[in-house]
């Protein structure tokens, strides 16, 4: 039996079958084991005898085991490495592109399109003071915006800016007329649920020139065919709304982009997206930079809320966690 053993082991060739053969012999029912358990009915006389030569077989067949199984894991090793192996010279033929971030590809779009009306672009610090983010643009004290719960507010009394109009106030500080800029860029604002991050992107539009004929018919204009181009054969209607900076104020809705107006979950069954919001600058923004007696019309957008209208992207959040399986998409 012995012999028989050992031969089966020699000729094992994986670690399982060699657990295998372990247990057949050695285990608690082995065949070895089973071996010792007749020790009770030899006669006294012969009991060493036979423990003795069950011990040695016992003892060659763990050696044997033993052996076997270095030798084996040995091979196993040989194989992961091999298999594992990578040639760090060895020619990648596969090129994987990276993409555009919806947000940015959404940024540029816009930018472009006013740059070729001959918008400048212009750009302000993301670290406001209460005079450029609030003051100058007609916010009074008391206006809730100003809120702590609203605004991110430094020791030193620096805000986070909450929109990119305190870069109107910039420009028109710094330039003469005429203006016509647009401002691209972050903002901050203390949100978070499905429609609202802390850190969003906007787009500023400012047109100011002597006199006073910048009327709401330039801006309804400029607005009308810059909705149809971003969003094709769409309903542009103006809602009656309130700014501190512009007076009088409007919001803009486009009929729903997916349901073309019949009314969905999106449209909350109204038919309109609510996509931005503008006026004629109110005179006491002219009068907080040395302005007065000219004439002019601002906007204001969240590159965002395009962003998800133009691709169809359910959550807000999901453009701002990192995933490249949501990027991935925009190759
Ligand atoms: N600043 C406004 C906002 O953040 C948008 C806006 C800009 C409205 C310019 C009118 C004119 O909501």
């Amino acid at each position: 039996m012995l012999d028989e053993i050992l031969n089966k082991i020699q000729e094992c060739n994986n670690l399982d079958q060699l657990e295998t053969i372990r247990v057949e012999t050695l285990g608690k029912k082995g065949s070895l084991t089973q071996e010792f358990a007749k020790m009770k009915t030899i006669p006294g006389p012969e009991k060493k005898a036979f423990a003795e030569n069950l011990n040695k077989q016992k003892a060659a067949v763990t050696e044997a085991l033993d052996e076997k199984k270095v030798v084996l894991e040995k091979e196993a090793l040989e194989i992961k490495l091999q298999s594992e192996k990578i040639d760090v010279t060895r020619f990648n033929n596969e090129l994987s592109c990276g993409a555009t971030h919806p947000v940015v590809e959404t940024m540029n779009r816009i930018i472009t399109y006013f740059q070729n009306l001959n918008f400048a672009v212009e750009e302000g610090p993301l670290v406001e003071d209460d005079f450029h983010n609030f003051e100058a643009l007609n916010l009074p004290k008391y206006h809730p915006a100003r809120d702590m719960q609203d605004t991110f507010y430094n020791k030193d009394y620096t805000l986070l800016r909450t929109h990119t109009s305190p870069v109107q106030i910039r420009t028109m500080l710094s330039q003469s007329t005429p203006i016509r800029m647009i401002a691209p860029g972050t903002v901050f604002r203390r949100d978070f649920d499905i429609t609202h991050t802390p850190m969003f992107h906007q787009i500023e539009a400012l047109v100011v020139e002597d006199g006073d004929h910048i009327s709401f018919a330039n801006l309804k204009h400029v607005l009308v065919e810059f909705l149809h181009h971003m969003f094709g054969d769409v309903d542009v209607r103006f809602r009656p709304s309130f700014f501190p900076f512009t007076e009088p104020s409007a919001e803009v809705d486009i009929s729903c982009v997916f349901c073309k107006g019949d009314g969905c979950r999106v449209c909350s069954h109204t038919g309109w997206l609510e996509v931005l919001g503008c006026g004629i600058v109110d005179q006491n923004v002219f009068k907080a930079v040395g302005y007065e007696g000219k004439s002019g019309y601002a906007f204001g957008l969240g590159v965002e809320r395009f962003a998800m209208l133009i691709h169809s992207i359910g959550d807000l959040r999901s453009l701002f966690e990192s995933d490249t399986r949501l990027i991935g998409q925009f190759k």
